[in-house]
């Protein structure tokens, strides 16, 4: 089965095509980069309006079935930045974790990394099934990769937990861990 993952820009912007959007195709490059496993992205370019981004969240993980969904933008302190309201808003169960190791690395790259209020939580759909892991990300295309590298080992065993496909990483790159069952 290949897994859905969604890929999620929250940009006016972006979505207004005043410039390219490079967050996008930049997730997508870590993905194909991370993963062996088959996998497919659906993607969705939105401008910063709390309501759309929820929307959006909701649709991709119940309706379309993703058991991975990761944003880039709009986590910073400007009046406009809502991407993290709108995931804590849908999502059921917060993962704190998440946030606070992207934090850390970014923080060894810029100080404007405490500037990230990024979050990640589970979200099941309302109708049952798997659960989707969301993970926010910050804006600029090169902070993508510094931060879903240094989450991502634990992300194939997350999505294991609530009951998603079995991803599999390359090694040489990032190395997925899956504690020994007892
Ligand atoms: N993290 C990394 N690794 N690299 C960066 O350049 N930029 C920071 C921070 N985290 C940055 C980073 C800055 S300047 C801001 S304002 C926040 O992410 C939020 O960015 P966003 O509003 O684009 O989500």
């Amino acid at each position: 089965m290949s897994a859905k993952i969604g890929v999620v820009v929250v940009s006016d912007r972006a979505s207004r095509g005043e410039y390219d959007d490079r967050g996008g195709p930049a997730l997508r490059a870590c993905l194909d980069e991370f993963l062996t496993s088959p996998h497919e992205a659906i993607t969705r370019i939105i401008p910063d309006e709390e309501a759309l981004v929820r929307e959006t969240l909701i649709d991709l993980v119940d309706n379309q079935g993703c058991s991975l969904v990761v944003t880039t933008g709009g986590t910073g302190p400007a009046r406009r930045d809502v991407t993290v309201e709108a995931t804590l808003a849908v999502i059921h169960k917060p993962m704190p974790g998440f946030g606070e190791l992207m934090r850390k690395v970014s923080l060894e790259k810029v100080p404007t990394a405490i500037l990230s209020r990024q979050e990640a939580g589970i979200r099941f759909p309302e109708g049952g099934g798997p659960g989707g892991l969301i993970v926010n990300l910050p804006g600029s295309p090169k902070a993508i990769r510094e931060c879903l590298i240094a989450v991502f080992p634990a992300i194939p065993y997350c999505v294991d937990l609530i009951e998603g496909p079995f991803l599999e990483t390359d090694p040489a790159v990032v190395k997925a861990f899956r504690p020994k069952k007892k």
